[in-house]
């Protein structure tokens, strides 16, 4: 059988998702977006590539619900982005109206679908979705700690003048100033980036994996970043329909995980067929558990001012 990935909001990240997992093959592509046309056009567009790209996916750009039935994945990026001078937590209120909308159309037309949550603030509009839709924990998955750590390993691949691909990193918490990048957890083929750099250098990498989102927002002036997000949302859509068992940073529920309880959080997870497969406890020190507190307590303020 063919998957299907509807993609919700047609604008920078929900497009650009679009491109990457239609080029990739990956399944079929139902983009939806609540200004009329924009979805026909990127959609049409997208499908004309295919013959050049030998791929056989099919898009549709629709804004009926209807045609998004029966997904595998619904990837929610309705939204407004940032401005410079913004910060993700400014959109807090516009964005959970409107997830208000979309949440409820998608999980009527997918009721077993995997939900991926991008639109921001990401931890609370994750947990606003997984309120409202009712699935199990297992089917709500947040957008960030992917995009965090591929922002950590491309700045450590730099400093080190090494390929990317012997760059893994690890970005929990919550996807705010307060991120935690794990410099211990951190390694290029396998060696702690610890043993490979002075304490001030990987600092200043830290710093600016923190202000990965801002640095972008910075140079676009009208939007923010789109293509290594969608990147990040098209791995974590791989990892989930070929089930491969993949641990990534995303946000999750956690349900007494990490000492938290009724929370989204960025932590390690093994994602599968069935979406969250399992949720990976690492040994932190107890600044670094600090740190994830910290970046916890940011994400339930928010929580409390939308109630969810
Ligand atoms: P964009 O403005 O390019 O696209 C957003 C799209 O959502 C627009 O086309 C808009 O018409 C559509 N939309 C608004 N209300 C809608 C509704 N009720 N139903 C369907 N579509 C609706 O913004 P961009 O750059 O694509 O970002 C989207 C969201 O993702 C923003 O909230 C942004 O902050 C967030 N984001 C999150 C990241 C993460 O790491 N979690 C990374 C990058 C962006
Ligand atoms: C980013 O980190 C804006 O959350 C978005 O680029």
């Amino acid at each position: 059988m063919r998957k299907k990935v509807t993609i919700v909001g047609s604008g920078n990240v929900g497009a650009t998702a679009a491109h990457w997992i239609a080029s990739k093959e990956l399944a079929d592509v139902v983009l939806i977006d609540i200004i009329d046309g924009v979805p026909q056009g990127k959609g049409l567009d997208l499908l004309e590539a295919m013959p050049i790209e030998k791929r056989d996916s099919h898009i549709l750009g629709t804004q009926d619900y209807r045609d998004t039935a029966n997904s595998d994945i619904v990837v929610i990026t309705a939204g407004v982005p940032r401005k410079p001078g913004m910060s993700r937590d400014d959109l807090l209120n516009i964005n959970h109206n409107i997830m208000k909308t979309v949440v409820g159309e998608a999980v009527k037309y997918s009721p077993n679908c995997i939900l991926i949550v991008v639109s921001n603030p990401l931890d609370a509009m994750a947990q606003a979705a997984y309120k409202m839709s009712g699935f199990p924990r297992e089917r709500v998955i947040g957008m960030a700690g992917v995009l965090d750590s591929a922002r950590f390993r491309t700045f450590i691949a730099q400093e080190l003048n090494v390929s990317v691909e012997n760059v893994t990193a690890f970005v929990l918490g919550g996807h705010g100033d307060t991120m935690v990048p794990l410099a211990r957890y951190s390694t290029v083929a396998g060696i702690p980036i610890t043993e490979l750099l002075d304490a001030t250098t990987v600092e200043k990498l830290i710093q600016r994996t923190r202000d990965g989102g801002a640095e972008i927002v910075k140079y676009l002036k009208t939007g923010s970043a789109y293509y290594a997000p969608s990147a990040a949302v098209t791995e974590m859509v791989e990892a989930i329909l070929k089930d491969k068992k993949k641990i990534l940073p995303c946000a999750a529920y956690l349900e007494g995980e990490y000492g938290m309880r009724g929370l989204f959080v960025g932590v390690p997870v093994k994602l599968g067929a069935k979406g969250i497969e399992q949720i990976v406890e690492i040994k932190l020190t107890p600044q670094e558990k600090s740190e994830l507190d910290r970046s916890a307590a940011s994400v339930k303020e928010l929580v409390a001012v939308i109630g969810v």
